[in-house]
């Protein structure tokens, strides 16, 4: 058995990355729409402001998706679209504008699921201290419980936070993601306590509206992946898939940000290590954070090659010269679905989505008006066939969201670096499937079965 007959084959976005009319409705202001504005922090000066314009032309865009097969689409809201000071009035044309695009969706059979935090913060709770402010757990749940009421009837699959090492650990840790500033070791973690109390109180109050909703949750990680399939290596991989350095490096620890909300508790050898910085852990805490997951979410573009040292702990295998580079700079491991998926279900034991996969590379309009991506189609190709060898070998895996269905703002690499499976020309906002488009669609209608 490869992969099941339900199997969700689906395309992913997020808001601030596509949508534009970053000042229009009633739209409040988010960190992304202040930080993309300040000289120097996003390439050549790029912005959101416009984006793929797809506030206004979600229909099409839609349209193109039911074209493509995809049984569910993975979007986000952007939390000031609806809530422009992060909490109080609600802005009923950015509800409206949600509610049609679930329509469209529903119009042609397309599942959404949606995430309520993909990175774009309102900024009027940063102004407040944003993760900060205990408060901040309490603010966003209010906003999923908003959402959850005004779309809960037709919504059934939520994401609560979209990949918070990055959200946290780029943004606040290491500074070069917005707001774009660093912050001590203790108040990160306390940023990240706060991000997880905020997942189950969120999690509580879309189960209080909405009763046959199913919620997960979409971090990421680079996986360690075993350069043999001895089992010596092997453990050294997953070892090193959750447990915390020795120097604290914890942002991109898989195990300090799952552990907590799939269960329920922080992991041992990382309290140790952090000890001296950890927040003050209230008494109910844990079990707030600790709801019930319906599914795990996960984000993989990459792998990290590595083998067992003298000791069994893991060694960094180095990539041979002129290895395989995806055009934002990312190494190339196919078979990091494979090792990502097993790991992760032998410890959480979760139906499991891949929530985000694909690559960026230099395409353009070649002169017979199309665009050709063969290594676009390689990289999925090859990445799935591993995801289908987990499938295969009794990793629960329910379904797989490719990165992204169309060119959009990279964050601070602005529109240098191109994902879609649909290519946007920015200056006309033209949309031309890419060969890959067709590639997937093709997939999907054969359900992954001549990989
Ligand atoms: C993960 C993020 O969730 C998404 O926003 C980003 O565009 C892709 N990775 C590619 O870097």
């Amino acid at each position: 058995m490869g992969f099941s007959n339900d199997f969700v084959w689906g395309v992913a976005t997020s808001s601030y990355q596509i949508e534009g009319a970053a000042f229009e409705d009633g739209k409040g202001l988010s960190i992304w729409d202040t930080y993309s504005h300040e000289p120097g922090k996003v390439f050549e000066g790029h912005h959101g402001d416009v984006a793929c314009d797809h506030y206004h032309r979600y229909k099409e865009d839609i349209r193109l998706m039911a074209e493509l097969g995809v049984k569910a689409y993975r979007f986000s809201v952007s939390w000031p679209r609806v809530l422009p000071e992060g909490t109080g009035a609600v802005n009923e044309k950015g509800i409206a504008f949600y509610s049609d695009l679930v329509d469209e969706m529903l119009k042609y059979g397309i599942t959404p699921y949606l995430t309520l935090y993909h990175w774009d913060m309102p900024y009027e709770l940063y102004k407040r201290g944003g993760w900060l402010n205990p408060d901040m757990p309490r603010w966003f749940a209010e906003y999923a419980a908003l959402i959850a009421e005004r779309l809960g009837d037709r919504v059934k699959n939520y994401m609560t936070f979209n990949e918070p090492q990055v959200f946290i650990g780029l943004a606040f840790v290491d500074g070069v993601h917005a707001p774009g500033h660093r912050y001590t070791r203790q108040e990160t973690l306390l940023m990240a306590h706060h991000v997880m109390l905020a997942h189950g109180l969120a999690a509580q109050a879309i189960r209080g509206k909405v009763a046959d909703a199913r919620i997960g949750y979409a971090p990421t990680s680079n996986v360690p992946v075993p350069v043999t399939m001895e089992e010596r290596d092997v453990e050294a991989a997953r070892r090193a898939y959750f447990e915390m350095p020795e120097n604290g490096d914890w942002s991109w620890n898989t195990a300090w940000w799952s552990d907590p909300i799939v269960l329920g508790h922080y992991p041992e050898d990382g309290v140790k290590i952090l000890e001296k910085d950890m927040p003050k852990i209230g008494q109910d805490d844990m079990k707030i954070i600790h709801q019930p997951l319906d599914f795990y979410g996960q984000n993989i573009y990459r792998g990290e090659p590595v083998r067992a040292g003298e000791d069994g702990k893991a060694i960094h295998v180095p990539y041979p010269e002129g290895s395989p580079k995806t055009a934002i700079g990312w190494h190339v491991n196919f078979d990091c679905l494979y090792w990502g998926t097993r790991f992760l279900y032998e410890r959480y034991q979760k139906p499991i989505f891949i929530t985000e996969n694909g690559m960026s590379s230099h395409d353009w309009v070649h002169l017979d008006g199309k665009v050709h991506d063969p290594q676009r189609i390689d990289y999925l190709q090859r990445h799935l066939q591993w995801l289908k060898k987990a499938a295969e070998e009794g990793v629960d895996i329910a379904g797989y969201f490719q990165w992204s269905f169309m060119d959009n703002f990279e964050w601070a690499r602005g529109y240098h670096d191109r994902f879609g499976i649909v290519y946007v020309d920015y200056q006309t906002q033209e949309r031309i499937p890419k060969d890959s488009f067709y590639w997937y669609q093709q997939l999907i209608r054969e359900n992954g079965e001549n990989l």
